[in-house]
């Protein structure tokens, strides 16, 4: 080793002994008869000294050093006599005796440190130099914690890893793939696996029985904060199991993971079906660290000739606690946020309860204040409490709600960072119905087995089918997916039906699923997390960039390699492909 030492590991046990470290230099001050130099490694700083009085020509070439520059040195530990309680190391300092350059650095782009300078993109372009900041490499050590302790406790409960191929088949279902061309069959395409779902079932029929893969997945759709087109799965499978086991099994693996990672013991995770999710917070990844469940006033306010009220669907509210002394203001505010085009409500009505008792309304023509303690009584509001109400069709009035409940909780501070309230959403519907295509799509995907009580409606209600289709939420943000699946090649046959598959093209795309059906298929389930999303609500971070190495940006590029990239014209030769002169 060309140390004895890491830069984060020098106590006042370790006085007067002689160490070499390497590292980079982080910061160098010169004091005229002292300089010092932090040096910093993956471990740690640790501060060095050179005295210009006991070797002047040692400490002139020091302050030669510059930022980033790769040393090793030999010295002395000593006691400091300015001691830093801020690190780890902060008690010790060591006098240097000599020093080597191990490699010269450039000037950083921006400060290595972890109140950088640097911008977005200058990081991303550079992202080998944001690495080293501190606070973006614990990021991946938290990561590669969470990787271990998930290995750990699925290999203790009999799971197998499996890796599964990343060429696989396009299919038109879920996201767009991205394809991959072969050179030996022109003409012909590969994709990468949106997740490897088939291959786990498959691996189930083959009697494997627990499978699971934490695997790269690919998928073409417009990127999000939550949303990369490269990102890692979790994945994983079991035979012979009912939903309950599998719920059980992975709130193992959550808890396993939030008492190993965070200390901590979220207790037992409630259920919520997804009916009672949209009903009760207008979305089916609720955020449970505050309440502000949704009341329903569709009943009590019809009939007084207030128009918008009569002719909506639903008239639904959230109660503000402590909020009604809100100002003109602060209410115009709140009406822009929901007015705003990705919300797209067309108003927002309120009413208050004083603390003195008064009540008063944004519609008092229409409503007395009788109706208004009527209203207060439903919502469970008191006196210092305001209630705001939005009117419409159910499922839009429902999403600018939900929006609004988040934007009073951020508002409110109601989202506390280090609390964590995971659940399970249970009973998704197996299908959705999209209104421009007039045609079903699978709500979670094609495998999805319906609930066995709602397969005899399968052809004549299929929009009312329940699936045994389950999700983990934590803080609002869907953690993972999975279901249990079909398992008899008649009842897939007859879902493809649903999907609008005819029976040719069912049975080209996933011929081989439906035939691996006939030689004896467990009946089986599972489920998939979204690994860098889990790091990152385990972190309070909005963004799983920061805990993924090389991350694309927003428009799907790697900024630092430069890709994706235009290829050589012998390569599309070589693949038999073609790209006209406008480049499309
Ligand atoms: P699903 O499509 O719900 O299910 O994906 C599972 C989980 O993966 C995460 N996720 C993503 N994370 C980052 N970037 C993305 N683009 C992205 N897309 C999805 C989410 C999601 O909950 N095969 C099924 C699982 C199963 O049925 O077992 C599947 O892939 O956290």
């Amino acid at each position: 080793m060309l140390r004895t030492h890491t830069c984060g590991e020098l106590r006042m046990t370790h006085l007067g002994q002689e160490v070499i470290l390497c590292g980079w230099i982080q910061r160098s001050r010169d004091l005229g008869g002292m300089t010092f130099i932090d040096l910093r490694d993956r471990y740690g700083i640790t501060q060095m000294v050179f005295n210009m009085e006991t070797d002047a020509p040692l400490c002139e070439s020091a302050r030669k050093l510059g930022r980033e520059y790769v040393v090793s040195i030999t010295g002395v530990v000593m006691e400091r006599s300015n001691k830093n309680p801020k690190i780890p190391t902060g008690d010790i300092e060591i006098t240097v005796k000599q020093f080597k350059i191990l490699s010269e650095s450039a000037l950083p782009p921006f400060t290595i440190e972890d109140q950088t300078d640097g911008g977005d993109e200058l990081r991303m372009k550079y992202r080998y130099l944001d690495l080293r900041r501190p606070a973006v490499r614990k990021n991946l050590e938290l990561r590669h914690r969470m990787a271990i302790e998930t290995r750990n406790f699925l290999n203790n409960q009999q799971f197998i890893e499996i890796e599964t191929p990343c060429l696989i088949k396009s299919t038109p279902e879920g996201a767009r793939d991205f394809v991959v061309p072969s050179r030996m069959n022109p003409g012909e395409f590969y994709a990468l696996p949106q997740s490897p779902q088939t291959f786990k079932q498959l691996l189930m029929i083959s009697g494997f029985d627990r499978y699971f893969q934490i695997v790269r997945c690919f998928r073409d759709e417009d990127l999000r904060a939550d949303r990369q087109p490269e990102f890692t799965q979790i994945d994983c499978e079991m035979s012979f199991v009912t939903q309950e086991d599998i719920l059980s099994t992975f709130e193992g693996l959550a808890k396993h993971l939030f008492s190993s990672i965070l200390g901590l013991d979220p207790g037992a995770f409630p259920r919520l079906s997804y009916k009672d999710a949209m009903e009760q917070y207008g979305n089916d990844k609720p955020d449970l660290r505050f309440d502000m469940r949704f009341f329903d006033l569709t009943n009590e306010v019809s009939g007084k000739g207030f128009k918008v009220f009569d002719e909506a669907w639903i008239v639904i509210g959230i109660c503000a606690k402590g909020c009604a002394g809100y100002s003109r203001k602060q209410l115009d505010e709140l009406t822009e946020y929901i007015k705003r085009p990705q919300i797209g409500a067309s108003g927002l009505i309120y009413a208050r309860h004083g603390a003195d008792g008064s009540l008063k309304s944004s519609v008092d023509k229409f409503y007395s204040p009788d109706d208004l303690k009527k209203w207060f009584l439903v919502a469970g509001g008191e006196p210092g409490d305001l209630l705001l109400i939005l009117a419409g069709k159910p499922e839009h009035t429902r999403k600018a709600l939900s929006e609004l409940r988040l934007e009073m909780g951020r508002r409110l501070g109601l989202m506390q960072e280090g609390d964590f309230k995971p659940l399970w959403v249970v009973d998704f519907p197996l299908l959705e119905w999209d209104e421009e295509t007039r045609r079903f799509y699978a709500k979670h995907h094609p495998f999805t087995s319906p609930k066995p009580e709602d397969i005899p409606i399968l052809d004549t209600s299929p929009g009312e089918v329940r699936a045994n289709a389950y999700d983990l939420v934590i803080n609002g943000v869907e953690i993972g997916g999975g279901s249990i699946r079909i398992h008899d090649k008649q009842l897939q046959k007859r879902m493809f039906a649903v999907l609008g598959f005819t029976e040719e093209e069912a049975q080209s795309q996933f011929g081989f699923l439906m035939n691996a059906f006939e030689f004896g298929a467990p009946p089986h389930g599972g489920i998939a997390f979204g690994f860098d999303r889990w790091c990152a609500v385990f972190s309070g971070s909005d963004s799983i960039r920061d805990f993924i190495a090389f991350p694309k940006n927003n428009s799907g590029r790697d900024v630092m390699i430069d890709s994706p990239a235009g290829i050589r014209p012998e390569q599309l030769k070589e693949l038999k492909l073609r790209i006209d002169a406008s480049g499309q």
